[in-house]
């Protein structure tokens, strides 16, 4: 099977991933055209901003039918984990427009810490032991922490999706046992009724993204994400500061250990399990001394990781799609940039607690270049994260505001290019950490 050799397609989200993945398909010969539902400022450049919510799925069948979409691109994890792929699967209207992310079932390698957990464990995925608490075993928890089976630091997870919070290191014993009572009895909320409590690793991490149709695989650009607000790793964690690829100890030889280990073991219990999985999967790593273990799935590209990864492909992403879509990833091929790609993210003062919206920004005009590639040395290009258009002029929407990626021949050459984009680039409160890629030097 394949995509119709021109096609319209709908990509749900509106953040720096978004914008990337817009920015890819706008330059495909094979895009009639582009609908980003609801988008940003700066996706408009590269297709329709169509106002929808993208966990309201049957305004987004009646947006594909009107529109004669042919694919439906899903960028966060929210509509998958709530179903949007079965949902398709489900109408013979719509049963027969591929959308690119993984069935319900299958998004609950994301959606939950213990299904994750014990995927791994039955396909012998390297991963941080676990031990998993309810309310009905606490006791039995807290034991566990206290036991010599985990050390300091414990590591405690939400089971569910909690906006990137749900995950506490804590020193203290007891202060940790109060906080597994705490997160049972409800802390995050649903999310943490179920604890899997984690053996500590130590290490670098790395993230890695895989194409699959589910059956077979890619291997795309791995890149490193930069949690922290405050600059040398410092301060409450985030949706994500930067990220550079490629990433310098992600050598051949680790990167073959992750591979072998980890990505091929996944798929293989993808295909044995038979779960519906034509997406993308992003494996949060630990390199150990060089051992590759998993932290974590998630069912989407990485935002900010996105807004490295994408530049660094050079080859045409609907095929890429069609061959996620349609069972031929196989005879696909990827090809990648060697040059560095790094991207610094200029959040809202204030964030991640809280911060203003609707500030005014100056200097996008003049900073938006290489709208239709980057195949020119050390280019720039701003990709908007949380920002909306309000009366024809553009302010910001999120915390997150902008992530400025260049590319250049090594990490400084990279990074200095969006500093300096940066520097023409303001609006109250901009805060953006200068120190991104220089722990790889
Ligand atoms: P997660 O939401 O699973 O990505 O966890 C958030 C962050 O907590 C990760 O990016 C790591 O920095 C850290 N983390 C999670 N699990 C572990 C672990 N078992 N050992 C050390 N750090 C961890
Ligand atoms: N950058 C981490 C994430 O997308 O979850």
């Amino acid at each position: 099977m394949k995509l119709p050799q021109t096609v319209n397609i709908l990509l749900l989200g509106s953040g720096g991933r978004e914008h990337a993945f817009a920015w890819k398909i706008a330059q495909s010969p094979r895009l009639e055209k582009l609908f980003i539902a609801p988008g940003n400022a700066g996706t408009r450049s590269c297709g329709v901003n169509a106002d929808l919510d993208p966990s309201n799925f049957p305004a987004i069948k009646q947006f594909v039918l009107n529109n004669y979409i042919n694919l439906v691109v899903v960028g966060p994890e929210q509509p998958l984990v709530e179903g949007v792929k079965d949902y398709f699967l489900n109408d013979s209207e719509i049963r027969h427009i591929p959308v690119i992310g993984p069935s319900q079932e299958a998004a609950r390698l994301e959606g939950s810490k213990e299904y994750a957990k014990a995927f791994m464990s039955r396909h012998g995925v390297p991963t941080a032991a676990y031990f998993t608490v309810t309310r009905d075993n606490v006791e039995e928890g807290c034991a566990f922490l206290a036991s010599d089976q985990v050390q300091a630091p414990y590591v405690l997870k939400a089971d569910g999706l909690a906006a990137g919070k749900g995950v506490l290191i804590i020193n203290d014993l007891a202060e940790a046992q109060a906080e597994l009572r705490a997160m049972l009895e409800g802390k995050f909320g649903a999310a943490s009724k179920k604890v899997v409590i984690e053996e500590f690793l130590s290490g670098i991490e790395v993230s890695v993204f895989v194409a699959t149709d589910g059956k077979s695989y890619k291997i795309l650009p791995e890149a490193k994400d930069y949690k922290r607000i405050g600059e040398g790793d410092t301060g409450p964690n985030t949706g994500g500061m930067g990220a550079v690829s490629p990433v310098p100890f992600a050598t051949p030889e680790f990167m073959e250990k992750v591979r072998t280990r980890i990505v091929e073991p996944t798929i293989r219990g993808i295909r044995e399990e038979e779960l519906d999985y034509t997406g993308f999967i992003f494996i949060g790593l630990m390199n150990c001394g060089g051992e590759p273990k998993v932290i974590e799935y998630n069912v989407r590209m990485g935002d900010p990781e996105t807004e490295v990864v994408l530049p660094r492909i050079t080859s045409d992403i609907i095929d890429l799609f069609e061959g996620i879509a349609h069972g031929t990833l196989e005879e696909k091929t990827i090809t990648v940039t060697p040059r560095t790609a790094a991207t610094v993210v200029c959040v809202s003062g204030g964030y991640p607690g809280e911060y203003a919206k609707e500030l005014p920004i100056q200097g996008l005009s003049t900073a938006t270049a290489g709208e239709s590639g980057m195949e020119s040395e050390g280019e720039t290009i701003v990709f908007h994260a949380g920002t909306a258009l309000k009366g024809g002029e553009t302010v910001t929407a999120g915390g997150r505001v902008l992530a400025v990626t260049s590319l250049g021949d090594s990490i400084p050459a990279a990074t200095e290019r969006s500093y300096g984009t940066i520097e023409g680039i303001t609006y109250e409160g901009k805060y953006c950490r200068r120190d991104i890629g220089r722990d790889l030097l």
